[in-house]
């Protein structure tokens, strides 16, 4: 078991006060705080051998680049990736999907399928339908149940013959439900369709091994794992980056160019074009030795704790409705409603008590219309939560549902959420 009393000490940030009172941070799907190791790190880069890398012969630039193609390689083992030549840094997890629709889309032929689920995030919609736009492809759904999990039995109508890519979201960042990405993957696989998985959500808090789930892809970002933004990772099996073309062209990414052409260097700089964000690697680091010193399955059933005791607290509030699934299928979030009160509202009272979440649609739209809601608050939780916490968040909801039931309590109730 983890000690969250003793890693907060490591979070400089989790001292302050927010209004008087002491920040409880529970937005964390949003991003993640960063640990002293992390910050240091990043200054230590700045202080002492900030430099170009893997362009220049001169000692900082060697110190510069034996950092950056080592947080690479600390990223490979993270995930039970092959190697470095497997992982590429991109800006963030957005821009990895981005980078594979627009690559993958080249392949894609009129009538051919991308299938994605309903619970899907913008950032894993958008990239597809325009994807699918351009080469007149088609997207298909994977519907969610009541319970907000995924309709299984309809995986196989679902990926049928023409389906080419299957994309899906690991942990879902509204509903939480872990999805069963291992039987995603063998069912696309078992007609030969490419799977990327967006795991924005389930690297940071789980122990996740693209070796064992047989992804083709995967993407996720270091701003949710302790580290800093502006570092996303693009996995993909060598043999599959060896085959598919860039969508970023420029420096660092090429072995050879002329006036009239271009041959491409090797991976995982193929992905890489320009300076990259070296400062970012060397903070994705130290947050990989981090977690991996916490352990990430100590991670995992930290959270599966929070997430329970959070589920157990709300479920006895009145007027409150929790969306999603159990707590044991679920990851260290939970979203709900107070009903009657706009979720702007609610985030605003717990604001006032310390308290930070997100309200909103969490860039989730077509699933908050398949839901009937403008939106939801959401608590999400990592390692340095704390029991105490959870109740402060309860306690705080059981304020606002007193309060709306007194006659002064004015709300925006009825807007909708923007
Ligand atoms: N994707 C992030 C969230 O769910 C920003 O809040």
């Amino acid at each position: 078991m983890l000690n969250a009393e003793r890693i907060r000490e490591d979070f400089p940030i989790l001292k302050r006060k927010v209004y008087g009172k002491p920040l409880v941070y529970l937005d964390n799907a949003a991003t993640t705080q960063k640990p002293r190791q992390v910050i240091q790190a990043m200054n230590d880069y700045y202080e002492t051998y900030n430099s170009n890398v893997h362009r220049a012969v001169h000692r900082l630039s060697q110190e510069a680049t034996e950092a950056y193609d080592e947080a690479h390689e600390k990223v490979a083992s993270f995930i039970a990736a092959k190697g470095m030549e497997e992982v590429a840094f991109t800006k963030n997890t957005t821009e990895s999907i981005n980078v594979l629709a627009g690559s993958l889309s080249r392949q894609l032929q009129k009538n051919d399928e991308i299938v994605l689920t309903q619970m899907e995030h913008h950032s894993n919609i958008v990239p597809w339908q325009q994807a699918a736009k351009r080469a007149g492809a088609k997207l298909r759904f994977l519907e969610i149940d009541g319970n907000g999990e995924l309709k299984l039995q309809q995986l196989r109508e679902t990926i049928g013959k023409k389906t080419k890519i299957v994309a899906f979201t690991h942990v879902s960042n509204v509903l939480g439900t872990i999805n069963p990405a291992r039987e995603i993957i063998a069912a696309a696989k078992e007609i030969g369709a490419l799977t990327v998985v967006d795991a924005a959500q389930s690297v940071p808090h789980m122990p996740v091994s693209v070796k064992e789930l047989g992804c083709d892809f995967m993407a996720f970002s270091a701003h949710k794992m302790l580290g800093p933004t502006g570092v996303g990772v693009l996995y993909g099996k060598e043999e599959l980056l060896e085959k598919i073309e860039p969508v970023i062209y420029g420096g660092d990414m090429i072995s050879e160019v002329s006036f009239e052409d271009a041959k491409w260097n090797e991976l995982p700089w193929k992905f890489e074009a320009g300076t990259p964000n070296m400062a970012g690697a060397v903070g994705l680091a130290a947050a990989v030795d981090y977690l991996q010193k916490v352990g990430m399955e100590n991670v995992h059933q930290h959270e599966k704790i929070l997430t329970r005791k959070a589920m157990e607290r709300l479920k006895q509030i009145e007027d409150l409705t929790i969306y999603g699934p159990e707590a044991g299928k679920r990851g260290g979030l939970v979203a709900f409603n107070v009903n009657g009160v706009h979720t702007h509202d609610v985030s605003a009272i717990l604001d006032a008590e310390g308290i930070a979440v997100r309200g909103g649609h969490h860039c989730t739209m077509p699933l908050a219309r398949l839901l009937g809601i403008p939106g939801t608050t959401r608590a999400s939780f990592y390692l340095y939560n704390t029991n105490e916490e959870i109740d402060k968040l309860a306690d705080a909801l059981e304020m606002v549902t007193a309060k709306m039931n007194k006659p002064a309590m004015t709300t925006t109730q009825g807007k909708a959420a923007k």
